[in-house]
This record gives structure tokens, sequence and C-alpha cells, in this order.
């Protein structure tokens, strides 16, 4: 695997994507107060939480006073504010403290039907107002870290097509395979490709983006994973995010007690 230490200056970024949970407001609020206050000694906004667009108002407002935690969110429309209902505007997110949107979810893709070409006219307006895409791309079925690389960088071109090059993003790398909580996964191979995608970047883009690993991260298993931290700039965790306990472990694991 080549050497490219570069990006291991950046803080990592721990992103809880809580897709359709939890259930209640009461419980959000819970969860959120146990991550802020595991948080406390983490960098700034090095810490986000992506709750369902319910919990967005009141998180903002739970948030406040604190600078580790902030917020981002789980999905954003593929059009500019207009009369256009069950949609929620950039301008709205802005106000609510958004600084950041998933884009491009394997869920989205595959159960909801997302397509590359919205995935892009999503990413550009993202930027447009002034927030940073992470963009989500990960082969669909277990291979190669190699064929993995071909895989994701299909995505990546159609996905940030006309994209600026100055552009800033973030990318998740997610293989589906390995989505689910508890699926068996190498970190080497997440390793080699994220390796991968940040010497594609560096060709491409003229500000490298951070590479977060997403896919059955627990607190068991992130040792294994910021071993490779060089090259792994943060993760996006699903089940374990709704598990106060694990991300005690791991936001202590990754940003130390100071
Ligand atoms: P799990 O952590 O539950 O595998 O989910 C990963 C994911 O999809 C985060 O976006």
């Amino acid at each position: 695997m080549a050497q490219r230490k570069a990006t291991s200056l950046q803080t990592p970024l721990l992103v809880c994507n809580w897709k359709m949970n939890p259930q209640s407001l009461r419980e959000a609020r819970a969860l959120a107060s146990k991550i802020i206050r595991a948080a406390r000694y983490a960098p700034p906004a090095s810490v986000l939480l992506a709750p369902p667009f319910p919990y967005v108002a009141p998180l903002h407002a739970l948030l406040k006073g604190q600078r580790a935690v902030a917020l981002a969110a789980q999905n954003s429309t593929a059009h500019e504010q207009r009369a256009l209902t069950g949609e929620v505007s950039y301008g709205m997110l802005a106000d609510m403290g958004v600084s950041r949107v998933i884009v491009g979810h394997s869920e989205r893709r595959y159960i909801i039907g997302e397509t590359d070409k919205t995935i892009n006219e999503k990413v550009a307006l993202i930027h447009a107002h002034g927030m940073t895409p992470l963009l989500c791309v990960g082969e669909t079925k277990k291979t190669t870290p190699a064929k993995a690389l071909a895989f994701i960088e299909q995505q990546l071109v159609r996905d940030v097509a006309g994209f600026d090059k100055r552009a800033h993003f973030s990318i998740a790398y997610e293989p589906v395979w390995a989505i689910g909580g508890s699926k068996e996964v190498d970190p080497s191979y997440a390793a080699h490709v994220i390796e991968g995608i940040h010497v594609f970047c560096a060709h491409h883009f003229s500000s490298v983006p951070r590479v977060l690993y997403g896919g059955s991260v627990h607190c068991k298993n992130i040792d294994d994973f910021l071993y490779y931290r060089d090259t792994i700039n943060g993760f996006l965790i699903g089940s374990a995010s709704l598990r106060a306990q694990d991300m005690t472990i791991i936001i202590k694991k990754i940003y130390g007690k100071r």
C-alpha cells in the first residue's frame, strides 16, 4: 500500500447516523446528552449527530453552549426552495445549524432508488448553500480492494461531475455488505480501499477530502480500525451510535481525554 500521510493531520470526524431512530424525542434528547457529555474534550465540531429531521431543531437547542458536537443532516433535497410538498430547504437546515449533509447513502441508493444524477444535483446544492457534503460510496458485494476501488471511482466520477476541483467535501467509504452493525469486516481491507480513494482524489481535486469509514464499527472493533488512523480519517456509525455506552468508549479512544 502506498504511504500517504498528509490527511492524518486532520482531526478525525465521528458521525452518528441515527437513521430512523430513536422513536421518541425524549430518547433522542437523552442519547444526545450522553454523547455531548462524552465528547466534552473532543475538538470543535469533530462529533456530528445526524438525527431524523423532526429532531434537528430540538437538538440544535440542546447543542447550544458547547462546541464539540455539531449537527449533520441524513439527507437533503435535490431542489432549490419553492412550493414543493414534503421537502426541506437548505435555508431551513442552515438556520438549524446543520453544517454537513450525508448524501448518497447506500440505503437511499438501493432502497429508495436514488440515482447518481440526483446525488450529483444534491452535492452541488449542498455546496452552493455553504455546507459540506459527506458523500457515501461503496461496493455492494465483498470483493478485492482493487475491484472495490474501481467501482467506487466510477461512483465518484458520476457523483461529483461538474464539481469545482477546489470544493470542500468529505467521503464516507461504506461497503454495502458491511453495513448492519455486526458484520465481519477486515479493517485492513477498508484501509486499503481508503488509501486508493485518497490517491484518486489527489489526482482529481485540489484539496484532498477526509475519507471516513462506515460499516459495523462498534466499541469492540474500534481499536482495530484506529490502527489505521493515518489513513482512515474518521467514522460514520449507524447501530452503535444509538448506544451511549459504545459512543462513550469510541469517543474516548478517538480523541482521548485531555
Ligand atoms: P452500521 O454501523 O449499523 O453498520 O451502519 C453503518 C451505516 O450505514 C452508517 O451510515
